[in-house]
């Protein structure tokens, strides 16, 4: 049965809204996805039925709350086939997850040690590292991007060396699209026993994985690009390394015992959540993965990739054989997701996705906190559109009639 895009937008509220008669063609879900009625549902739920402090009280909500964030625990742990909830760490989002990782486990590292980056990271797999090499001393390195903008595994073998700790890498740039060969990665890391995160952000909203059959030792991602709500994200990670790790904030429910002399620490994963928790958000996440693991992740590829393919088309059409629209990435559908960048030379992307946002279209015009990579391609920044499997056909029309409009008056 053929991909009933129709239906699944209408589990969307905000994609029925228009804004002075003009459709909302929502193209940037790269920077943040939209929620199902599922996930607005099960939300309100929880606020108007068992809204109470997690771990801590006796009371009926409070053991309704303390069940459906465990559970929603127990959901992501599902998503990603982690091998026991206890490897989920709620977080504030990505960038919170990678300065868990960076002042945790990067705590037992020192001058000498290395850790090893790409080109194609997204600022918060970037600073956090350098605040680490200010802290201890360590050394940064860096694997070098393809003209296609992906990473550049001729250059691994160069890059890993007998002092390297943790490649930290993006599994899907937000820039290009690309996916990272992780086997390749991983099996660099290995050979000298170094350990592997993998920043997820841009690959977790695209359907269940196995961090297992991965093979790395961390993952982050955030809960407000997987169709779920902001001030959420995960850390996974193997049990051995959470269990090794000190905590990184101080604070209520994360310890075991306190006196003025010495305080021990709760086991993971509590030990990394001080304070009170996002406890609807992470309701919010869970009812977000469930709804996201229940698609047929076959037919919203082929949907994606098919609306991946008439962008790239739309393009070169908009293009009028003059060369001045460049794809930044793959200008193709290999080893990709459907996260597509172009700049347009004579056009600022600021001035290209506010013409845009006129026709109701939704992209992101800028560096994608992802600087180092737009030096590398030489611009100051691209015009993003981002797909989500609600987006359709329409969508990406209006987009391309928007664009070539909107570059007849820039141009
Ligand atoms: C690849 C990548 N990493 C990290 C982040 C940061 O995510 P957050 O702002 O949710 O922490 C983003 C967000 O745009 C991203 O695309």
């Amino acid at each position: 049965m053929a991909f009933d895009v129709a239906r699944l937008r209408a589990e969307f509220p905000i994609l029925a809204t228009a804004a002075a008669g003009v459709p909302l063609h929502y193209l940037d879900n790269g920077a943040t996805s939209q929620m199902p009625r599922a996930v607005l549902d099960a939300i309100d739920r929880h606020e108007t039925t068992s809204r109470a402090n997690v771990l801590r009280g006796v009371h009926r909500l409070a053991e309704a709350a303390t069940a459906a964030y465990e559970g929603a625990r127990r959901e992501v742990a599902r998503y990603v086939n982690a091998a026991a909830p206890a490897e989920i760490v709620f977080t504030s989002g990505t960038t919170a997850a990678i300065n868990l990782v960076a002042r945790t486990f990067g705590e037992q590292l020192g001058a000498g040690d290395e850790v090893l980056l790409s080109r194609l990271e997204h600022h918060s797999n970037i600073v956090p590292w350098q605040l680490l090499r200010d802290r201890r001393g360590i050394a940064i390195k860096v694997i070098e991007a393809t003209p296609e903008g992906r990473l550049d595994l001729d250059s691994l073998d160069r890059s890993v060396t007998p002092r390297t700790r943790l490649v930290a890498v993006t599994h899907v740039s937000n820039v290009t699209g690309a996916i990272t060969d992780v086997g390749a990665i991983v099996a660099a890391a290995a050979k000298v026993g170094a350990k592997v995160l993998l920043d997820g952000a841009q690959r977790a909203p695209h359907g269940p994985l196995d961090v297992q059959a991965l093979g790395v030792d961390f993952y982050a991602f955030s809960g407000h690009k997987v169709y779920g709500p902001n001030g959420i994200g995960v850390l996974w990670g193997r049990r051995a390394l959470l269990d090794a790790m000190p905590p990184f904030m101080g604070g209520g429910e994360m310890i075991r015992t306190v006196t003025f002399e010495k305080t021990t620490y709760a086991d993971v994963p509590h030990r990394f959540e001080a304070g009170t928790p996002p406890i609807a958000q992470a309701v919010g996440l869970g009812a977000a993965l469930a709804w996201a693991a229940r698609l047929d992740g076959a037919a919203v590829e082929s949907h994606l990739m098919d609306l991946t393919g008439r962008l790239l088309d739309g393009l070169q059409t908009v293009d009028r054989g003059r060369g001045l629209v460049r794809v930044i990435g793959p200008s193709g559908l290999q080893a990709r997701m459907p996260v597509v960048s172009f700049a347009v030379e004579g056009a600022h992307p600021h001035d290209i996705s506010q013409l845009l946002d006129r026709e109701g279209c939704a992209v992101r015009g800028g560096h994608h906190c992802a600087q180092p990579l737009m030096d590398f391609f030489g611009v100051a920044g691209t015009t993003r559109a981002s797909l989500a499997p609600y987006n359709d056909r329409g969508d990406i029309d209006a987009f391309v009639g928007a664009l070539d409009r909107a570059l007849e008056k820039l141009l």
